[in-house]
């Protein structure tokens, strides 16, 4: 049982130094290398077009041969790729059908360390999480955004829903007003009638 409980304490303890060594490892490759996104979160309606766009560390004095991009999108628990450089070529082979001519990438952009991947014709399933990861001989990083493209069908409902909202305010304002009106005849036609019985009952009281 002693034994037992020592030996688990000293994998433990292994354990705990090879996750110490690794974050130290890539703390250090990675400080030197990162990828950053320029917006974490859009959001974008049906059929229209949205440009995603991520940064990464560029070294002068290395070729494009080593850089290696790949793009994907995750909705729920499918995955289909977005974008792939494989070797500083884009290989378009790799895109998944649904993002097929709807994905248009900025070449200049991405010599300057930027990837920006202009997607058109939105759908609605093409919200989700973004995930780029960029693999260089002096580095490998990913960032991630996240895309919410709203349909036109809601945005019709969300209008008549405010039309709703809308009728009903002025259902209730005029049942007000009439409510209102109906008062102040009832009030007048009371101060009619005693002005009258005044008029008529004055003199005689006297
Ligand atoms: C979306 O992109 C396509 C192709 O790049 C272009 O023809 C179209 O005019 C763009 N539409 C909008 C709303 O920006
Ligand atoms: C990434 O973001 C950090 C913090 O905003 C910034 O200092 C750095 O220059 C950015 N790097 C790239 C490559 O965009």
């Amino acid at each position: 049982m002693d034994s037992f409980a020592m030996e688990s304490s000293s994998f433990l303890e292994k354990m705990i130094c090879r996750i110490l060594l690794l974050i130290i490892l890539t703390s250090c490759v990675s400080g030197s290398f990162v990828v950053n996104v320029t917006q974490t979160s859009y959001q974008a309606e049906e059929n229209h077009n949205i440009t995603l766009e991520w940064t990464f560390t560029t070294k002068p004095d290395r070729s494009s041969k080593t850089l290696n991009i790949l793009c994907e999108h995750f909705i729920s628990d499918k995955l289909s790729v977005l974008f792939h450089v494989h070797e500083g070529v884009e290989v378009s082979e790799s895109q998944d059908a649904k993002f097929s001519g709807r994905v248009q990438s900025d070449k200049d952009a991405l010599r300057e360390g930027r990837i920006r991947l202009q997607l058109s014709r939105l759908r609605t399933d093409d919200s989700g999480l973004y995930l780029c990861e960029v693999n260089t001989d002096y580095g490998f990083s990913s960032a991630r955004c996240r895309v919410s493209v709203s349909g036109a069908e809601s945005r019709n409902k969300n209008y008549w829903d405010q039309v709703k909202i809308v009728l009903g305010v002025l259902e209730s304002a005029l049942l007000i007003v009439s409510g209102m009106i109906v008062l102040i005849i009832v009030a007048v036609q009371g101060l009619v009638q005693s002005f009258r019985k005044h008029k008529i009952g004055g003199p005689l009281l006297k």
